[in-house]
């Protein structure tokens, strides 16, 4: 059920997770389906409630720089630069793994994904499970395997059903799943694009992130990095607002039609309304990140088959939602 985040619900949600059980999780990127990250049986709970592979490692989640000793071997001087520079925040951070600790949460890595996350909710969350002895709670993005993240507590609902704890935490701030950094290869590589821009990641660690192509060896097989993923159900196609406009008016001879294509556009186009569901996305690239899933997800809901979406400018900041658009159109 979801929960209003009170006291009682939050030790209730400490509880079942010490106990092995799942809870949604809300963070300021997405929604989370968070287990004790140093209990096998929970984490299985995680990968079976999803239908994804387990060998496909999770983010592990903990509550300040202090919960990272836990899990990680060692930690680089950059790697530390980039904690200081953005926990807790949308930012992931690849490091080597302690070889006896959530080897089932890395999925068989000898790494572990980790992240602090600055949701007030998923910090209190993780508090009191530190207070309990879970130190870290591993947490992919709470939809099915290779489905549209959530990013309120209804979508997570909507996946797992009412019988799943979720603490509501309202919409996530941000909209798109944190920033991946691989930072247990020597030098620092940009695995997953999000919020944060390589400018400014590079900047606070000292030395440049390097993109995946400069390190080919570099990228383990990550469902975030999979080319088809983040997919609604309607088929995702990415124009420019001129090809846009000449699919739109090739509907000419269209009077009325059950709505079944959507458009998700910067640039004003001319839409017969009683053919075309149109919406209008942002100017701004952090709001539309916000809006991204939501949308995608009220499209399906309203029902159309195509969702015709308008390319993102090819700018820096952009660059996270032109990932998962295009992953998005790519299924
Ligand atoms: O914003 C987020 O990161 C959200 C919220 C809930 O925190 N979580 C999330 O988790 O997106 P998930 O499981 O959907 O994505 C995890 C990504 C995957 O691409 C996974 O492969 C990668 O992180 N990852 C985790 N641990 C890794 C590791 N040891 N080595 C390489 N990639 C790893
Ligand atoms: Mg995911």
């Amino acid at each position: 059920m979801v929960r209003s985040p009170d006291a009682v619900a939050l030790a209730e949600a400490a509880a079942t997770l010490r106990a092995g059980g799942l809870v949604g999780l809300p963070t300021e990127t997405v929604y989370g389906l968070a287990a004790d990250a140093t209990n096998p049986t929970a984490v299985a709970k995680i990968f079976a409630a999803k239908g994804r592979p387990s060998d496909h490692p999770l983010i592990v989640h903990v509550a300040d720089a202090g919960g990272v000793d836990h899990f990680a071997a060692s930690v680089p001087g950059f790697a530390q630069r980039l904690m200081a520079a953005f926990w807790p925040g949308p930012l992931t951070l690849i490091l080597p793994r302690r070889p006896e600790v959530a080897a089932a949460a890395a999925g068989g890595q000898d790494s572990v994904g980790l992240r602090c996350p600055a949701h007030p909710v998923a910090q209190a969350l993780l508090r009191a499970c530190a207070e309990v002895g879970v130190p870290g709670l591993a947490a992919p993005s709470a939809n099915l395997f290779g489905r549209v993240s959530p990013t309120t507590a209804a979508h997570v609902r909507g996946e797992f059903g009412s019988d799943l704890l979720v603490l509501d935490g309202g919409p996530c701030r941000v909209g798109i799943e944190s920033t991946i950094v691989d930072c247990s290869r020597g030098v620092p590589v940009l695995l997953r694009p999000g919020q944060l821009m390589p400018e400014q990641l590079s900047a606070a660690c000292g030395q440049a992130v390097l993109l995946p192509d400069a390190v080919p060896s570099a990228v383990p097989r990550a469902s975030g990095t999979l080319e088809a993923h983040y997919a609604p159900s309607a088929k995702v196609r990415l124009m420019n607002a001129k090809e846009l406009q000449t699919a739109l008016d090739m509907l000419q001879g269209v009077d009325k039609a059950p709505l079944a294509i959507a458009v998700w556009s910067r640039t004003a186009l001319r839409v017969k309304s009683t053919v075309v569901l149109a919406r209008r996305m942002p100017d701004d690239a952090d709001a539309t990140a916000q809006q991204l899933f939501g949308q995608l997800r009220d499209f399906d809901a309203q029902g159309v088959k195509l969702i015709w979406v308008e390319t993102p400018p090819d700018a820096p900041a952009w660059a996270g939602v032109l990932d998962r658009l295009s992953r998005a159109a790519a299924s």
